[in-house]
């Protein structure tokens, strides 16, 4: 028995923000984020309409219409994400709520491995499949990037990269031969700061031994760390990243994953029909292709359209993919993805 994927949806805003439309808001330009990203424009959330929740009931509408069964059959929902709408509870139980499963009370698990969150909670359901605790999961990966980008000339190695939308998957135990055939799974936290946000948060500069730059120096029990008025002045809320050193590792951990997971099932890589790697930067992606030696038709890539989606990037792709005619029944996919944690993993399965 193997976990098959018998549904997909995604789903991205209306709003498109092009390369143009930043250039007026900071100091940046179209060259220099075609050349550095591949990105030409990202869809922004209707900040008064949209949430991360919302986007991802529309991507699970559409993934469950697809698989052609009712709400009804989900018994379990697994929702990756690193942009919730509540700092608690998770986006999993508001999402239980609007496909109104919350009548019938099923787990709902949030997963925070960012980037690599797809990966995570694609593995977790299909180990919940296969040792039949559960028949039919819901899997979503959806981000609202928007909500907290630092959107000035002083945030933008970051913001230029990033975009809103959500995909989601249905899988179910399946006998004729397709599915899941293996997954795997890393992280490695000696690089937890390098693509993080560290605020709100508890730490109070704990990690990097600067409790003033917090506003923490002379806290007490009774005084606010999480957020407080320092942190915001030191744009401590939003989101940094150490661009060379995520290029540097993503090239080598993308390249490590996708051949365990080739080697481990006896596959090469021309045995691939489609890769679908996390939408990060299309310098990535061309530098996993050029060193698997993959053509062109064997890897997705919609980065230039959407922007780096974290946690969805790799169920949008899959969807789009899927609604292209791009992967018929029986191929071979492999997804994979490489982010913040540093975390990294892939799935190889028969679709
Ligand atoms: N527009 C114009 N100039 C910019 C911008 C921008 N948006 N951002 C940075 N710059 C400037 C910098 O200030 C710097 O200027 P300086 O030389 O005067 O100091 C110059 O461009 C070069 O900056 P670097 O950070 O050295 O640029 P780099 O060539 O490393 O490119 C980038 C930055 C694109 C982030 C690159 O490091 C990269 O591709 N890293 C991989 C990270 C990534 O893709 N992350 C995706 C999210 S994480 C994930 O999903 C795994």
């Amino acid at each position: 028995m193997k976990t098959k994927i018998i549904g997909t949806g995604y789903y991205v805003p209306e709003t498109v923000v092009t390369n143009h439309d930043l250039e007026r808001i900071m100091d940046t330009s179209d060259a220099w984020i075609v050349e550095r990203t591949g990105i030409h424009e990202r869809r922004f959330a209707k900040k008064t309409e949209e949430t991360t929740t919302t986007m991802a009931y529309e991507a699970s509408k559409r993934a469950i219409d697809n698989a052609g069964i009712a709400p009804e059959e989900i018994d379990f929902i697994i929702f990756a994400t690193l942009s919730p709408d509540y700092f608690f509870p998770g986006c999993g139980v508001l999402l239980q709520r609007m496909l109104g499963l919350h009548k019938k009370e099923i787990g709902a698990l949030d997963i925070r491995t960012q980037c690599t969150g797809f990966i995570y909670a694609l593995s977790i359901a299909d180990q919940f499949i296969r040792t039949g605790m559960y028949k039919t999961i819901l899997v979503v990966g959806s981000e609202m990037h928007s909500m907290g980008l630092d959107m000035t000339t002083r945030g933008r190695a970051v913001s230029v990269i990033f975009g809103d939308g959500a995909g989601a998957v249905v899988v179910r135990a399946s006998e004729d031969g397709s599915g899941i055939l293996h997954t795997n799974l890393h992280a490695n936290g000696e690089f937890a700061e390098e693509l993080a946000m560290t605020c709100p948060g508890c730490h109070a500069g704990h990690y990097d031994g600067d409790p003033a730059k917090y506003g923490a120096e002379n806290a007490g029990p009774f005084d606010a760390v999480f957020i407080n008025e320092t942190i915001l002045k030191n744009a401590l809320h939003y989101p940094y990243m150490n661009g060379q050193l995520v290029f540097k590792t993503a090239v080598v951990k993308f390249v490590e994953t996708i051949m365990e997971a080739l080697q481990s099932t006896g596959k090469t890589p021309s045995d691939i029909d489609m890769l679908i790697p996390h939408q990060a930067n299309l310098r990535i992606s061309k530098f996993i292709q050029k060193r698997m030696g993959l053509r062109d038709d064997q890897v997705w890539n919609n980065i230039q359209r959407y922007g780096n989606t974290t946690a969805a990037s790799i169920p949008i792709a899959l969807a789009e993919a899927v609604e292209a005619g791009a992967i018929q029944r029986g191929d071979l996919l492999c997804l994979a993805a490489f982010g913040s944690g540093f975390t990294w993993g892939s799935a190889l399965l028969y679709y």
